[in-house]
């Protein structure tokens, strides 16, 4: 708010909210402080007001190609999202159809994701892929403590396998609960996880191998099959029974409707868990991930939690207690209302998209592909050497974002910690003609930082990791 400052001129005063002049009316609100509780209330409107322009100045979502998780949904989903948004997923006493609902989508998944015996398996909504990651890590290291203690073994060291490109969630896991990570580093010819060198890693402590369908860096798969095989063979010299979690937070949504042949669910008889976001290629608004068992015994009993407080006696599996119900039931709706056939023809849309982008990309000249969008809808690109002297990804990420676009650059991971990507994530709502107006601001920014007569001068504070 503009006060009289004392030399009788008007200065903002920076620990307050300035409103609007319209905002004049008999018990306003005069003076909205930004870090402490206002003394009194607002009228609705204007705090609304006030909230409404402020968020106004986030960025614009539809030009987001960072993101993965959905920020679109029809106008029925928004309707149920308002008419559910008190229902809290944990009182399943009190809303027991949400309950069923949430059992439905989760038996859906085990069934879409080749589960033994999807009807008699288990699984729990979360509130995205990361609680999912957890859960899923949570089991692993449990099952292998009880077979140590019942093997007579110490069970104080355990330790998880994956590639050095996993998702921040799995080092947080290992951070939270005591696991060591042990991470396999991607290098130019093993760009994933694909079981190569696995046996120097995998000991009597490891409790599991973290495989990732949909790596966030770049948008690869990597080979569950493959690093299946890789455990057989350890297995097979050594007794050692490793299992797989997969993290779908991407993939899961979009192998089994586009690349269905693919052998890398329940399929494979060393998956023991995988999880997803349903946020993401799910297709729901944030908030929403899923977590499934190939059986049971898959997960130990001691991980649920009976309570009776809620009213009749409820399981509860999840990290946190309450949060949103309405996520599940906008999960349900996207099922019924899409189909199988209907998320194969948006997920193919989406990858048509991400293929188009990255053909236009590599043809531009200056950039070589790091993968081309047929995985998941993402591809990377990196400069060439030979036309590095005057700008790099950062500068080119920097001009699109003067047009509105978000195009993160970013170093990948180690062992490859020197090779800075860029890269596309497309979604739903990412249509070829929104495709076609950001290829012609690329192009443009591109000629643009061509024709500088030298090089940019450069900060040196880039990122030197990258998570999303
Ligand atoms: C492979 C992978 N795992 C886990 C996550 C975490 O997902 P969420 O944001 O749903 O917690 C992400 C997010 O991008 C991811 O890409």
């Amino acid at each position: 708010m503009s006060r009289p400052a004392s030399n009788g001129s008007t200065a903002p005063d920076p620990g307050s909210s300035e409103l609007n002049p319209l905002f004049a009316r008999p018990g306003e609100a005069y003076d909205l402080p930004k870090f402490r509780f206002p003394a009194g209330e607002a009228l609705p409107e204007t705090a609304y007001q006030v909230v409404h322009d402020e968020a106004m100045l986030d960025g614009n979502a539809r030009l987001n190609l960072a993101t993965f998780v959905s920020t679109w949904m029809d106008e029925h989903a928004d309707r149920l999202y308002l008419e559910a948004a008190d229902k809290n997923m944990i009182d399943k006493d009190e809303y027991p159809r949400t309950a069923e609902i949430e059992t439905r989508c989760w038996t859906m998944l085990a069934d879409l994701w080749h589960a033994p015996d999807p009807r008699h398996t288990i699984g729990t909504s979360t509130i995205g892929s990361s609680e999912a990651c957890m859960l899923g890590g949570l089991a692993l290291k449990r099952r292998w403590q009880k077979a140590r203690r019942a093997a007579g073994r110490p069970t104080d060291r355990p330790n998880l396998i994956m590639s050095s490109a996993v998702q921040v969630c799995w080092e947080k896991f290992c951070n939270y609960f005591d696991v060591e990570p042990r991470y396999v580093p991607i290098s130019e010819d093993h760009k994933v996880l694909d079981g190569h060198g696995l046996e120097d890693y995998v000991d009597e402590n490891t409790i599991g191998v973290v495989a990732i369908m949909g790596v966030t860096y770049t948008g690869m798969y990597e080979p569950v099959a493959k690093i299946a095989q890789a455990l057989d063979a350890i297995e097979q010299r050594t007794g050692l029974n490793i299992p797989i979690h997969v993290d779908g937070a991407s993939g899961g949504m979009i192998a089994p409707f586009i690349q269905p042949e693919l052998e890398w669910d329940f399929r494979v008889d060393r998956v023991a868990s995988i999880s997803t976001s349903g946020h993401k290629y799910g297709l729901v608004y944030p908030g929403i991930g899923w977590v499934v068992w190939r059986e049971q015994a898959a997960l130990p009993e001691e991980l649920i939690f009976e309570v009776s407080y809620l009213g009749g006696q409820m399981p509860t599996l999840a990290l946190n207690f309450s949060r949103p119900g309405a996520q599940v039931l906008l999960q349900y709706y996207m099922f019924l209302r899409l189909g199988f056939d209907g998320y194969r023809r948006v997920q193919a849309n989406s990858r048509d998209v991400a293929r188009y982008l990255a053909d236009q990309v590599a043809a531009m000249g200056p950039f070589d592909l790091w993968n081309d969008g047929s995985d998941i809808p993402v591809f990377a690109w990196r400069l060439r050497a030979d036309h590095a002297d005057k700008w790099n990804l950062y500068d080119l990420s920097d001009r699109l974002r003067m047009k509105g676009w978000l195009v993160p650059a970013y170093p990948m991971p180690d062992d490859l910690t020197d090779v800075t990507v860029q890269r596309i994530v497309v979604r739903n709502g990412l249509s070829h003609d929104l495709a076609d107006a950001f290829l012609e601001d690329m192009r443009a920014e591109v000629a643009y930082l061509d024709r500088l007569d030298g090089p940019l001068p450069h900060e040196s504070d880039r990122p030197t990791a990258f998570h999303h």
